[in-house]
């Protein structure tokens, strides 16, 4: 895999070698080089000594914290052998003991403070996904092969003393995956939310229908997935330079019972799952399934092919009607806040061309098409807010006007986030610029099929997602941000892990590390030890670049 680094960083890399031994002799014996969690915590104390982690080590927990107790055992169990029992008590020698605390409540809902000493380690917090993120940290200051699902043999399980005192920066840190554009098998996305978890994310933006499929079962609309969720075959080669289709049919959909699966096992890791519903581009799936949504009443198949096309939804009450149903249906499956309408790239001329549609826009009183799109998200905004619910959507519902409770997720660059954070309504920054991991992650030879582009992980580690525009109070809007995985050029699970990693892993820093405490250099230090992790895991990888030589050490 070394073939893919540049010259210039293979030759950085091995210059830094030589310069590393000379570097840690001088290094004073109270740094502890073995703390190398992911994202960086706010505060990390080194202490004296080791812990270590035995077939009798006791995990204390109370009623309130069995469950993150009973988690972090099941972690352990596969890679040390241990199955280590959780029983109520006092933290005593050889124990590991959870408990919340809500003397801490200055950490915040997801805040926690671990301190491990050699006679025991402690995990406090004042709410359970503060546990939880502690059992996180813990569980990466173990060699990295306590991440593997088998048993490794003669590895003491030591882990440095540290006192860690951490919160995250954003409360919106997630991720974006398309099942539509290659359809992700369960289990997949199962490991997915896992590899979410041990990087503190707490958002799984769940894009689920598209022109290529229809990937969540609707009772009403069985036809949705019947029909929706396969298409004939598949594009071949980049959309920009075509090599014909596959001739393999391509398809698969989520039964209600799947995702009422994933929301479960996402919520057991303090992850909310923000389901897509794309309208009202977008949509050739859907009308392929029902002609009647369309406006030309064509009968379309799934679409092949990528790329942006015309086909989208009429705006009949009718089709409103429709959406509403379908997100009736939704609702029950997903109860987080939010819900994602996408409202992206929703060509507007077979609308112009509509005599009906033309008609309808005279009827509402509306001056475009930009309108007629807002119109529809208006509906779907009062519609999901009496419903207690909050709608989200790409930066295109600002055109048009955008609906009072909306929620815009800004992917065409921060403008979209910082008109509307300016407009007082809460963003989610996710720029192609910065957090686009369908790019490339090089110019070299040898990455693989990508959309184009060049997305490097240093660029990726160096996105603020609060633009200088904005001024304190407008700040407050930017929930946080997030990173998208569009799936047309990565056919399996293994692509999407190349493609994801190390770059999400920079966006779990960027989303839960405090600015100030953001460095690339010691982020890729770190990067080190992770990638150790990443082996553990099975995780398909992209090489991380070494860290350039860090500066020679300060005169004494
Ligand atoms: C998008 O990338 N079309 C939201």
């Amino acid at each position: 895999m070394r073939q893919l680094l540049p010259h210039s960083i293979r030759n950085t890399m091995r210059n830094m070698r030589g310069y590393h031994w000379l570097l840690c002799m001088f290094l004073p014996l109270t740094v502890n080089a073995d703390i190398s969690i992911l994202p960086r915590p706010v505060s990390v104390q080194p202490g004296e000594g080791t812990f270590t982690l035995k077939a009798d080590t006791r995990v204390i927990a109370d009623n309130a914290a069995q469950k993150t107790a009973q988690m972090f055992t099941s972690w352990m169990a596969p890679s040390t052998g241990y199955t280590l029992s959780v029983a109520a008590g006092k933290g005593a020698e050889n124990t590991i003991q959870f408990a919340l605390d809500p003397s801490l409540a200055r950490l915040g809902d997801e805040g926690y403070l671990l301190e491990v000493t050699p006679k025991r380690v402690s995990i406090r917090a004042p709410k359970e996904a503060g546990l939880f993120y502690g059992a996180q940290s813990l569980r990466q200051i173990f060699p990295p092969a306590i991440f593997a699902s088998t048993l490794q043999k003669d590895v003491a399980w030591s882990a440095p003393a540290v006192k860690i005192e951490d919160q995250p920066r954003f409360r919106w840190r997630g991720a974006m995956l398309d099942v539509c554009r290659h359809f992700a098998p369960k289990e997949f996305v199962l490991r997915f939310i896992d590899l979410l978890a041990v990087h503190k994310f707490n958002t799984f933006h769940w894009h689920l229908t598209d022109d290529q499929g229809w990937r969540i079962e609707i009772r009403k609309y069985p036809r949705l997935t019947e029909v929706g969720a396969w298409r004939r075959h598949t594009r071949l080669g980049h959309e920009r330079n075509p090599k014909g289709f596959d001739r393999k049919p391509h398809g698969g959909f989520y039964t209600q019972n799947d995702i009422r699966e994933v929301v479960e096992y996402a919520r057991q890791r303090h992850i909310t799952v923000v389901p897509e519903i794309e309208m009202p581009g977008h949509a050739q799936a859907a009308i392929a399934a029902y002609p009647e949504l369309g406006v030309t009443g064509e009968q379309l198949e799934v679409w092949p092919r990528w790329g942006v096309n015309a086909n989208i939804f009429n705006p009949s009450e009718k089709t409103i009607l429709f959406l509403q149903d379908v997100l009736t249906e939704v609702l029950t499956l997903f109860p987080g806040p939010f819900v994602h309408i996408g409202g992206d790239e929703a060509i507007k001329d077979q609308w112009k061309a509509s005599a009906e549609v033309q008609a309808r826009i005279k009827e509402l009183g509306l001056k475009d098409e930009h309108e007629m799109q807002s119109y529809i998200v208006r509906r779907m905004d009062k519609f999901l807010a009496d419903r207690g619910r909050r709608l989200i959507g790409w930066d295109e519902i600002l055109e048009g006007g955008l609906a009072p409770g909306a929620t815009v997720m800004s992917w065409r660059g921060v403008e979209g986030g910082i008109t509307a954070a300016k407009a007082g309504h809460d963003v989610v920054m996710a720029p192609t610029t910065h957090v686009y991991l369908d790019y490339a992650q090089s110019q070299e030879p040898g990455e693989l099929p990508n959309i184009g582009g060049n997305l490097p992980l240093e660029k990726v580690y160096s996105f603020e997602p609060v633009p200088a525009a904005l001024t304190a109070d407008e700040a407050r809007h930017v929930l946080g941000a997030q990173g998208n995985i569009w799936t047309e050029y990565m056919q399996s699970p293994g692509h999407v892990e190349y493609m994801a990693f190390p770059r999400l892993t920079a966006i779990s820093e960027v989303t839960w590390t405090p600015a100030a405490k953001r460095n690339y250099e010691d982020f890729l230090k770190r990067m080190r030890v992770h990638e150790g992790r990443y082996r553990a895991l099975d995780l398909n990888f992209r090489p991380v670049p070494d860290a350039p030589p860090a500066a020679p050490p300060a005169a004494r």
